[in-house]
């Protein structure tokens, strides 16, 4: 098989064996560890747990570890080269600082409101808000969703569906305490209104996410507050 890998701003073409359940991580430690010692590439748990193996696989980001070389493949060839929309440290290894530095502009961290020396919140699992939070709580922050997002490489200001869907999971959770500050750092140009709902980030989430309608509710909710005259 011929495999295409990006490296700087060209392609270096190498021929690796094929097997069967061959993985397209498995390819690309083949060439890093038989053939070019000098390849840079990042994973950790090869299991679809971390997240850190995405990249991009002719044209689509995917986690390598999760996608397998015979779905992929054309004409026995395939072009490996690294997520979209973030800058690139090495070869296939990307700089997610940015991406997280967002989450935290998009006030992605718990804030609670008791202390130490009081009960336990107890959220029903039932509850409808708690249901909300469970469609949006398994994202392990790969990135994939926002590589795959047109507006994000339109304006790189824009926050993204993943540090979106995160503030959505916290406005929804009634123990938080930073509803409103949250709905008004979603809520500005590089916000939630800026998602022009094109779904790609929804149709790559390899955790079957909708980053799509976590956006569109953080939408309902702002609007909801400057109704309210809280944004
Ligand atoms: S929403 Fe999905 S694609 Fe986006 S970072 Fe989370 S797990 Fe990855
Ligand atoms: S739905 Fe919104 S966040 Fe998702 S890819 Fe499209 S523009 Fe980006
Ligand atoms: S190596 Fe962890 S998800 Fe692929």
């Amino acid at each position: 098989m011929k495999v295409s890998i990006k490296r700087d701003s060209s392609f270096q073409e190498f021929e690796v064996p094929r097997h069967p359940s061959q993985t397209v991580l498995d390819v690309v430690t083949y060439i890093q560890r038989e053939l070019d010692p000098t390849l840079a590439y990042r994973f950790a748990c090869r299991v679809g747990m971390c997240g850190s193996c995405a990249m991009t696989v002719n044209g689509a980001p995917r986690w390598t570890c999760r996608t397998h070389v015979d779905k992929v493949a054309r004409n026995d060839r395939i072009e490996i080269s690294p997520l979209k929309n973030l800058p690139v440290i090495r070869d296939l290894v990307t700089d997610m600082s940015g991406f997280f530095d967002k989450w935290a502009r998009a006030r992605g961290q718990f804030e609670g409101r008791l202390s130490r020396n009081e009960d336990f919140s107890r959220v029903r699992p039932e509850s409808p808000d708690r249901l909300q939070v469970d469609a949006a709580i398994e994202c392990i922050g790969c990135a994939v969703c926002y590589s795959a997002c047109e507006v994000v490489s339109w304006n790189p200001r824009y926050l993204g569906p993943a540090a979106l869907n995160r503030a959505w999971t916290l406005v929804q959770d009634e123990r938080d305490a930073g509803k409103i500050e949250r709905l008004r750092a979603v809520a500005g140009d590089a916000g939630c209104h800026s998602c022009h709902t094109h779904m790609s980030c929804t149709e790559r989430c390899p955790k079957a996410l909708s980053p799509t309608a976590s956006i569109a509710g953080l939408k309902r909710e702002v609007a909801k507050a400057l109704l309210k005259g809280e944004v």
